[in-house]
């Protein structure tokens, strides 16, 4: 092996590298900006009397008196999370797991659920999540 051959392999691995980082961190903008576009849209949903309900961008669940509205999309890449086990999230795609707080649990995902803030509506049966500002 020449001295030419192993910078040149050396710099390959290097650029390798280099265009992964950024496709990284450019997936990680959109989804970002994909979970910023969910929020400016205000939604009613219907308040069940379920654990988990699931709706296309959203997730609302209720234990007892209270509730919590998250994003349905997965903090890892994007999917959408449509089931509960065990009192987890589960994400389809790659496994990841959220507990009832949003947390995750178990990865890849490591980064918590977004949380929507709500409204009651007054008789108690609809989640109104309003558009945000920006
Ligand atoms: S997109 Fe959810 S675990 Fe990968």
């Amino acid at each position: 092996m020449t001295l030419n051959k192993f910078n040149r392999r050396k710099f390959l691995r290097l650029a390798a590298t280099g265009v992964g980082l950024t496709m990284v961190y450019f997936w990680d903008k959109m989804m970002d900006s994909r979970l910023i576009a969910a929020a400016h849209k205000s939604v009613v949903l219907p308040l069940t009397r379920n654990l988990v309900s699931f709706y296309r961008d959203y997730l609302v669940i209720r234990q007892k008196q209270h509730v919590k509205v998250f994003s349905s999309h997965c903090t890892h890449l994007g999917c959408i999370i449509n089931k509960v086990e065990n009192g987890k999230l589960i994400c389809p795609c790659h496994g990841s797991e959220f507990d009832l707080n949003g947390n995750a649990v178990k990865g890849p995902a490591y980064k918590p659920l977004k949380s929507y803030p709500f409204e009651m509506s007054n008789n108690g049966q609809k989640i109104i999540i309003k558009a945000t500002e920006s």
